[in-house]
């Protein structure tokens, strides 16, 4: 009999760079009738590959990999250079060298597309930007299933284009990056998850994956209701203990009345976190460079992340930061994809 298609799980373990998404996190959510994610963003190719190694020794279940496809337009270095000059006092605190920043930076995208080439990977979903219609062709030829990350109706009806086969609509109530398809975007934040995921739906026919501010099981309804025949969470795992988020940052969640905000401030590209003192300090200063300004600031993320200071590192969380529990992950899936699974037209 042959493997169902892995893009029928009901719910999806979002991808979540920088260490969060485990093997263990991902085998586990996999395991638990979920569809967990490594993600390979800053990712060095040959440690993707380990981790892909790993997952397969840690569970036979379905699971898929996130690759960034890089920024295309040219970005203003003269910009990058000021903010750079913004940071001084930031850097002689932590007593770190700022990096000078590069031109371009693929992050690997061409190495890491023959690594999931090669490994077979179940699906692959990419984010950032629409890959080309190549590497979806070269992906199908090897049976893997793709998915195109999206925050409207032309980046969706884009990516249906290219063949995706299925998209993962993403609201401004997510955590982490806007995964827009460039980095100079805008950033609607009233329209919540399942509006966009209605007005998505209305654009295009493949399935859509919905994610941002998703928790609880009546947010996992709602998207099901506008379309969505799966749900996509991420600040829902950060409190998991298979998921590897840093002490202070899971501290944070759950103990801070700080609330959530979007910045440019730690990469250039706008991204959901918890508000914070180098928030406050730098958002209004940081140009629209992405990944340029995520380099800057990674000497001063890593300090402070050593030192367990959570007003110098990037605490990225949903809108639904304030109700997440510490629980293992099979529990949050099992959750939340029952919700789905039970909601889905083809159940009714
Ligand atoms: C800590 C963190 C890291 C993230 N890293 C990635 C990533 O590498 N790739 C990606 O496509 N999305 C990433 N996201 C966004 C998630 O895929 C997803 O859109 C988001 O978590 C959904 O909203 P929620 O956090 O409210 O559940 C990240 C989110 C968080 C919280």
């Amino acid at each position: 009999m042959s493997e169902p298609d892995p893009l029928t799980r009901p719910l999806v373990g979002a991808p979540m760079a920088g260490g969060v998404s485990t093997p263990a996190l991902v085998a586990a959510v996999s395991d638990a009738g979920g569809l967990g994610f490594l993600a390979a963003g800053y990712q060095h190719p040959a440690d993707l590959a380990a981790d892909i190694t790993r997952v397969r020794r840690a569970t036979d279940a379905p699971f898929g990999v996130n690759v960034f496809v890089p920024e295309s337009r040219p970005v203003d270095l003269d910009a990058v250079g000021v903010f750079r000059r913004a940071l001084t006092a930031e850097a002689a605190r932590w007593r770190v060298t700022l990096p000078e920043p590069v031109e371009r930076d693929s992050d690997f995208f061409d190495e890491k597309v023959d690594i999931v080439v090669a490994a077979r990977v179940p699906v692959v979903s990419f984010t950032f930007g629409c890959p080309p219609r190549a590497v979806v062709d070269r992906l199908h030829s090897v049976g893997t299933r793709v998915v195109v990350t999206v925050t409207d109706a032309q980046e969706a009806i884009e990516a249906a284009a290219v063949g995706a086969d299925a998209l993962c609509v993403q609201s401004a109530h997510a955590g982490g990056h806007r995964a827009t398809f460039t980095s100079a975007e805008r950033c609607d934040t009233r329209t919540g998850t399942p509006e966009l995921v209605a007005s998505v739906r209305q654009a295009v026919a493949v399935p859509l994956i919905a994610a941002g501010g998703i928790v609880r099981p009546e947010e996992a309804a709602a998207v099901v209701e506008a379309g969505a025949s799966a749900a996509q969470i991420g600040t829902a795992l950060l409190t998991t203990p298979e998921a590897g988020t840093h002490a202070a940052h899971r501290a944070a969640l759950t103990a801070s009345d700080r609330g959530t905000t979007v910045t440019r401030a730690f990469s250039g590209r706008l991204a959901r976190g918890l508000r914070n003192r180098f928030i406050d300090s730098f958002g209004a200063l940081a140009p629209a460079a992405y990944p340029q300004v995520h380099h800057l600031t990674k000497p001063l993320r890593a300090a402070a992340a050593a030192r367990g200071d959570a007003e110098g590192m990037a605490l990225w969380a949903g809108t639904g930061h304030h109700l997440v529990r510490a629980e293992p992950a099979a529990a949050v899936v099992a959750r939340l994809a029952a919700v789905v699974a039970s909601r889905r037209p083809e159940s009714r």
